[in-house]
């Protein structure tokens, strides 16, 4: 049986990182597209020589024109510009806009049976734009925005409780944005919620409220450190995990940018959402029930991201 082709868009920090980890992993094939000239068969040719090191199997090929992605049964898009420091995500819409357009036309044309993972920023519009320029089913493109949210949470709270981050599980709900809502009862350590755990003595209030920020910011925190541009390891992970539910058919419950007709009181609309990930793609979306204080935050998080989608109609008329 032939392996599964893995099309990366975009071949930059993300890409690039994208490509190590799904070679490491044995996902498949890798075909790194870009733009820039060089740059994609660059990096597919130095991951392949650390093959022979690592002992992994896997097909990796740079290029510059969409044929190649064609039949890919994943494609993951990292094209366009990342933040600079002082730049919102929000800053990005326009040029990243005009890059989702060319994407989606090339996806449709070459790929339109893939499960598409949109990671381009600011994402919960990206995907959505993504997903009208391509025409492709919305159970098939998804954003990848949850997983990195609460990974970062998990790693902050396993910092705070100096316990192993296996232990720590979070749940963030929202556009991936400052408006995100880290869902504070339905993360725990081992199972126990952290309200509990605040109860218990083992961290106050203060520090919880310090931590959800630090997680709300955890993007900008490292544009301020890197200075060049934004995450790229974290990020990349998070959007490996998603692909590998996918391929692997594993079901398993991520937090993601999905499209919610219906639940939460949406009437279609890209934002994040715990979802099942399995061989059909977002085979599910788990309608949890909010309390009052965690519904407010949320509508915020869904009026921001109605916010720029209405941008990007706005920019491009023929999304509207
Ligand atoms: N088609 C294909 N590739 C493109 C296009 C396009 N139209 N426009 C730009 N690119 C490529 C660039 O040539 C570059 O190699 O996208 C790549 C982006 O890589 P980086 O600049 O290194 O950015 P990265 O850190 O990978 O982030 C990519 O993900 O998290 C988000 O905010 C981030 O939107 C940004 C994206």
């Amino acid at each position: 049986m032939a392996r599964p082709k893995i099309a990366l868009i975009g071949a930059g920090q993300i890409g690039g990182t994208l490509a190590h980890l799904a070679a490491l992993k044995e996902l498949g094939d890798i075909v790194l597209f870009d733009i820039a000239e060089g740059t994609p068969q660059g990096k597919a040719l130095d991951i392949a020589q650390s093959g022979p090191s690592e002992g992994f199997d896997a097909g990796l090929k740079g290029a510059n024109s969409y044929e190649d992605i064609a039949d890919a049964d994943v494609c993951i898009v990292t094209a366009g510009v990342p933040r600079k420091p002082g730049m919102s995500r929000d800053d990005l819409l326009g040029i990243n806009l005009k890059v989702m357009k060319s994407v989606g036309e090339g996806i449709k044309q070459y790929a339109p049976n893939a499960f598409v993972i949109c990671i381009t920023n600011p994402l919960d519009a990206m995907v959505w734009a993504l997903r009208e320029f391509s025409g492709l089913p919305h159970n098939k493109v998804v954003g990848m925005a949850g997983v990195l949210d609460s990974a970062r949470f998990r790693h902050f709270l396993s910092l705070e409780f100096g316990v192993s981050m296996k232990d720590v599980t979070a749940f963030v709900l929202g556009g991936h944005g400052d408006t995100m809502v880290p869902l504070v009862r339905y993360s725990t350590v081992a199972g126990i919620p952290l309200p509990d755990l605040v109860a218990m003595g083992w961290t106050t209030q203060e520090k919880m409220d310090a931590i959800v920020q630090r997680t709300r910011d955890g993007g900008a925190e490292i544009v301020g450190l890197l200075k060049t541009g934004s995450a790229f390891y974290a990020p990349a992970t998070s959007a490996i995990e998603m692909a590998e539910s996918y391929l692997k058919d594993q079901k398993r419950l991520l937090p993601c940018a999905a499209f919610v007709k219906g639940a939460y009181g949406l009437d279609g609309m890209y934002v994040g959402v715990p979802t099942v990930i399995g061989a059909n793609g977002i085979e599910r979306i788990v309608d949890i029930k909010l309390n009052k204080d965690e519904q407010v935050m949320f509508q915020k998080s869904v009026d921001a991201v109605k916010g720029l989608v209405d941008a990007c109609k706005g920019i491009d008329p023929s999304l509207a």
